[in-house]
């Protein structure tokens, strides 16, 4: 299970992460909605210390980050290693091919080599449907396509934790299937994901949790038909805009 106890983050005074308690199940998926500015990335970047929160604690099975200490960078670092991150903008190395960005990190951090790196890159090009495109460089792909790699390229890593942040916003619908589809796969693969998005789609059809941010607090956790059928106002008027 990944815990978050009373995490606080500011950015100056700006309090945007007010004693957030959260209990996220291993293996399962909880999406992640609220307005814009409520502080759902921060919560994302908090949890794989790109980050590092005022105070609280963070853990996964039994590893715990106390924030009301000076956390040693071995154990910021292992947390980051437990999680892959993907972003809206994708991200990817413009001046390296779909295969060069898949390689990087497990070639520079995990000291793998060239061979061994290359053979998992086209297992993962393999997982998300993108096998003949190994040798372009991302402005020759289109936007679901670079989302595509930059998920493979999380997932080179071997991470335990998979955390999306707007991972569709860019795209059209209809690249947004793709990418959508592809995270549903690592849902069924029982990957813990934690993903921020609009699409309530998504959230319904493959959600085992939905979370509310609302200035910087959780308004509502519980199930999609829980969260839909809820009797908050805020929540009411949220979800109306869907
Ligand atoms: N690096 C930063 N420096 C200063 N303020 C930030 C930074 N990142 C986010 N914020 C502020 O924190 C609040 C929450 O932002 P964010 O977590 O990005 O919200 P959301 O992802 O829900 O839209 C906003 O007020 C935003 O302006
Ligand atoms: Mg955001």
């Amino acid at each position: 299970m990944l815990e978050v106890k009373k995490l606080n983050k500011f950015f100056g005074d700006n309090h945007v992460l007010k004693d957030i308690d959260l209990q996220f199940e291993s293996h399962k998926t909880t999406v992640i909605i609220g307005s814009s500015g409520s502080g759902k990335s921060t919560l994302l970047r908090c949890i794989n210390q790109l980050e590092t929160p005022d105070s609280g604690e963070i853990s996964w099975n039994g590893m715990t980050l106390d924030f009301s200490k000076k956390v040693p960078k071995s154990q910021s670092q292992a947390f980051t290693k437990l999680t892959g991150m993907v972003f809206q903008s994708f991200n990817l190395f413009p001046h390296r091919t779909a295969l060069g960005n898949i390689i990087e990190a497990p070639m520079t951090v995990l000291k793998k080599s060239r061979k061994e790196a290359e053979e998992e890159a086209m297992e993962l090009l393999r997982k998300v449907g993108l096998e003949d495109k190994r040798d372009s460089y991302p402005h020759q792909l289109s936007g679901g396509q670079q989302q595509r790699i930059a998920i493979a390229r999380a997932l080179a890593m071997k991470p335990e934790i998979l955390l999306f942040d707007e991972p569709t916003s860019a795209l059209d619908p209809e690249l947004e299937a793709d990418v959508l589809n592809l995270i549903r796969e690592l849902a069924e693969e029982k990957y813990t994901i934690l993903v921020v998005t609009h699409n309530m789609g998504f959230a319904r059809d493959v959600s085992d949790e939905v979370v509310f941010v609302n200035h910087g607090t959780i308004l509502a956790k519980g199930s999609y038909d829980e969260l839909s059928s809820s009797d908050n106002e805020r929540i009411k008027q949220f979800l109306s805009f869907f």
